[in-house]
């Protein structure tokens, strides 16, 4: 089925192809639910987006037709009957709701698009798929299997160990198959084999979630895998989070889900029209004394080749000896799609060097600390055990430096079965790793014989970014790789210890700049779920969501990350289901967080002030300086008064006037209040006078307009003079700095901060040789207890203000509609190259400054418009292609601010030039 689609589309794409290019208009890349022939979607009424192309400027949609089809077929001819829209007079080419026939539970939509615009019409786009999901607990005939025990070899103790569970079925297909689904939930994470193949890429799946709210199903179309006769399908059963990595451990704080557990359905239509449905049942068989002996996300997997079980996934195999499963309690959430990205293998790394510690011992260097494991090939005799253990960095010894690994064991064990190359990587355990202790390999190690894997979400990369300063360019590249190892199905803090929990605080405002990075969307769309899940029934939000760990602080600014995620998905993808979905949820919260914490208008609970700012001593995880530290309260109130003005703003979007009025009426009290508290008007002072003190108030608007330049001036001091234009923030005044300090006029300070390569900076990262973030300014002296090599938190705001700011690439209505390019002002830096995959399509920023030239390349989506700053005095002064602007009808003058003319232009590629 999925291939004579693919057929087809091929073949339809070929015509449309021949007959576009009539009109230089076409349609491309199209998305529902912003995935591309998505299988098994969680919802009858998706959102429907496509991207436009045209070789002419200026290009907007005037109308548009849709049509969904039931088969490929149907489509192919014109027959809309699930829907045609038929010509709409609309510029609308994201997020367009489906309004045809209702969709039911697997139902199935071929779908096409063609648009009008102002420069031409196109012919109907490439085809595209998606089919539904199972959208009701009674689709699902399907039973819950598993074990509710370990066996012999096993141990569920602090360090658990339990090895993975193998599960088959044998079914007969006594007609040819036209069209076979699986539907699966493996907690917590499975394989899934038809007839010994692998079926999809996807790793450590499913997305993880609190199971006992939600479970996620994945959807897979197998009917490729079928054969006529008998027929195997198996799966894999590991640990994950389900299993948790440390069970009876700390009750009260660690979450305990049980043992793994699966829920499956394979259902087949016959070409004859007759169906068959394969469940997951007791009339399975089991075993778990396969090669898997243990996988725990934190100590590792063990894998015994000599157990291998070859054969089990294909027909014949002899499972007498194999278990019965037993009929278990389903977790208790409900049954969801799994609408966010699967995690795959996103890139593979030659190891840089591999050295001999000592006999028998090879310590061998990736050259870029990363997320995922090692691919080995290896020959000896059956039982050769081969042990790999891996570490961030190095001691001075050479061996491997583990101890901010904390408890982790991070040992993958292989035993060989012998007679020839045999080739492994765990499959049930990540790793966070530059270094691999490689020890008992069977003669000698070569570099070839590894192949470091990264494992991720597989989300796009969407943004491009480079400079003439290559020192930035070193901190975006270990800035790219921490969020990359960061993502594991929801945003964790770290790869490596025995920690890696999805804390909130760590992505507030750096979700903003990671969405420049990679298409996160669905990724934070299905986070808010979870943390909507976690929130209690008095409304308390946790710091840590899924709550794998019970962290119920009740804070604003861990909590808070809730708003802005919702904030930044509108903004950046124009995404506005996270608002309508979460409002009540936000608001709930908030006034928990009202009622129990606010005395005299202003919050006065908070939990971390402002975390790891950079502390007075080289070895002090926090800092002990009252005069480095920001009060709690300021913090706080502060935050919320940001988060009621933001509520404010959702509840106008909802058209919640009544809301938003309140809403706007607290925030009046709090802003009062907290000025009344905080503000000196003397020295135009917030607090204690650090830079998160007064920053916060600013950035937020707290600041009474006409002392504004005051306070700023107070900040720039304390940089400046303070701080000798270092950092002096944590993770809560490092959120808005870089930006604060641009949109008040000095991006010149924010450009000192972000080169510097002396402490605290990020640049001091780079030159003490990471290759990703740390979780510390002082990540190389300070105690190792919280020394993270690897986490994404201190990156504040650095990424959007580089894209935002650098290269001028700012959303100013939702999605990108209007973009705003204005990028700001820096001496010393000459060139950036920046672009970014907007929902409409490609945005480029290319400005090079050279013998007092100014050179901007520009590239516009179409659909889209832009108001441009160009750094000029006159209109006269700039040319576009060589030809002065004045002289097209291209340009729209807007207006002037103190150094830029600013000009609106449409869509197509631009090439200005300005002499100074
Ligand atoms: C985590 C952070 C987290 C913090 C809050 C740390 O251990 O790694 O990322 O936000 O704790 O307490």
């Amino acid at each position: 089925m999925k291939r004579l689609f693919i057929h087809i589309m091929v073949a339809l794409a070929a015509i449309t192809s021949a007959q576009k290019a009539v009109a230089g208009i076409g349609v491309q890349n199209l998305r529902c639910e912003m995935l591309n022939d998505p299988q098994g979607i969680g919802t009858a009424q998706p959102r429907l987006s496509w991207q436009i192309t045209s070789d002419k400027r200026n290009t907007m949609q005037i109308a548009y037709e849709i049509i969904v089809s039931s088969s490929a077929q149907k489509l192919a001819v014109n027959n809309g009957d699930l829907w045609d829209s038929h010509k709409v007079a609309s510029g609308k080419s994201i997020m367009l709701s489906y309004t045809g026939k209702p969709l039911i539970s697997r139902a199935e939509c071929y779908w096409k698009v063609k648009i009008w615009t102002s420069k031409g019409n196109s012919q109907w786009s490439a085809p595209a798929f998606w089919s539904v999901g199972l959208l009701n607990a009674t689709d699902w005939a399907a039973k819950w299997i598993g074990c509710e025990h370990g066996f012999p070899w096993d141990s569920v103790s602090k360090f658990s160990r339990l090895s993975a569970r193998y599960y088959r079925k044998e079914f007969k297909n006594d007609s040819p198959v036209k069209k076979a689904t699986v539907y699966i939930v493996g907690l917590g994470h499975y394989e899934l084999y038809v007839n010994g193949n692998k079926i999809g890429e996807q790793v450590l799946a499913e997305a993880p979630t609190d199971y006992t709210q939600s479970v996620l199903y994945n959807t897979f179309d197998v009917t490729a895998d079928m054969q006529n006769g008998n027929n195997v399908i198996g799966t894999v059963l590991g640990n994950g989070r389900f299993f948790t990595m440390r069970p009876k451990y700390k009750p009260k704080k660690i979450k305990e889900f049980g043992f793994p557990k699966m829920l499956l359905q394979l259902e087949i239509t016959y070409q004859d029209g007759s169906t068959k449905t394969i469940v997951s049942d007791d009339s399975w068989k089991f075993t778990a004394d396969g090669p898997i002996r243990t996988n725990n996300e934190y100590d590792g997997e063990e894998y015994d080749a000599t157990k291998e079980l070859t054969g089990w996934n294909v027909n014949g195999y002899d499972d007498s000896k194999w278990l019965k499963p037993e009929l278990v309690e389903s977790p208790g959430g409900s049954a969801d799609a799994q609408m966010n990205a699967p995690i795959k293998v996103m890139a593979t790394l030659d190891p840089i060097s591999l050295k001999q510690l000592k006999p028998g011992t090879w310590i061998m260097d990736m050259g870029q600390n990363m997320a995922g494991w090692v691919q080995m090939k290896v020959q000896g005799k059956a039982g050769d055990k081969v042990t790999l253990r891996y570490a961030e960095t190095l001691k001075d010894s050479g061996d491997l430096y583990t101890a901010n690994l904390r408890d982790a064991k991070v040992t993958d064990v292989y035993t060989l079965k012998g007679g020839g190359e045999e080739v492994w990587h765990p499959v049930f355990v990540f790793h966070g790793f530059r270094y691999v202790e490689i020890s008992g390999y069977p003669g000698t190690p070569k570099l070839d014989d590894f192949e470091g894997q990264v494992v991720s979400d597989d989300m796009a990369n969407t943004g491009h970014f480079e400079t003439s300063n290559p020192l930035i360019n070193q901190i975006y590249k270990n800035a790219y790789w921490s969020i990359l190892s960061d993502y594991k199905g929801m945003p964790v803090d770290c790869p490596q210890r025995n920690e890696r929990m999805p804390w909130l605080g760590d992505r507030a405002i750096g979700s903003l700049g990671e969405s420049f990075v990679f298409n996160n969307e669905n990724l934070y769309a299905k986070w808010l779920n979870d943390i909507e899940q976690s929130q209690k029934a008095d409304g308390s939000i946790p710091d840590v969501a899924p709550a794998y760990w019970n962290y119920y602080s009740d804070n604003m600014t861990w909590p808070g990350t809730y708003i802005l995620i919702a904030d930044m998905l509108y903004n950046q993808f124009a995404d506005k289901a996270p608002i309508e979905k979460h409002y009540a949820s936000m608001q709930k919260w908030l006034s928990y967080m009202r009622q129990n914490y606010v005395k005299n208008n202003l919050m006065t609970k908070d939990k971390y002030g402002d975390w790891c700012v950079p502390p007075e001593s080289a070895y002090l995880i926090h800092s002990r300086d009252s005069s480095r530290n920001t009060n709690g309260t300021l913090i706080a109130t502060a935050y919320y008064y940001h988060f009621l003005v933001l509520m404010q703003h959702f509840a106008t979007i909802l058209q919640k006037t009544h809301d938003a009025q309140d809403f706007s009426a607290l925030a009046l009290k709090t802003g009062i209040a907290f000025n009344q508290k905080f503000f000196n008007k003397k020295t135009y002072r917030y607090d204690n006078n650090t830079v998160t003190a007064n920053l916060l108030p600013l950035y937020f608007g707290m600041v009474p307009k006409m002392d504004e330049k005051n306070v700023f001036a107070n900040i720039v001091d304390k940089i400046t003079i303070g701080a000798n234009n270092h950092i002096s923030t944590g993770v809560i005044g490092t959120q808005w700095l870089m930006r604060g300090l641009t949109d008040f006029g000095r991006p010149d300070i924010a450009y000192r901060i972000a080169g510097n390569s002396d402490y605290p900076s990020w640049g001091y990262m780079v030159k003490r040789g990471a290759t990703t973030i740390w979780e510390l300014w002082n990540g190389d002296t300070a105690a190792p207890e919280m020394n993270s090599r690897n986490h994404v938190m201190l990156l504040g705001d650095l990424i959007a203000w580089f894209y935002q700011d650098l290269a001028g690439i700012k959303a100013a209505e939702p999605g990108f509609k209007t973009i705003i390019m204005k990028p700001a002002a820096i001496n010393g830096l000459d060139s950036v190259k920046a672009s970014y995959q907007t929902p409409y399509g490609l945005v480029n920023s290319h400005w090079t400054k050279q013998n007092g030239q100014f050179e901007w390349i520009i590239t516009i989506p179409p659909n889209t418009k832009a108001e441009i700053y160009l750094p000029a005095g006159n209109l006269a002064d700039i040319k576009d292609g060589g030809k002065n602007i004045t002289a097209s009808n291209d340009f729209k003058y807007l207006g002037r601010d103190k150094n830029n003319m600013i000009i609106t232009i449409g869509s197509g590629d631009y090439d200005f030039k300005l002499n100074k």
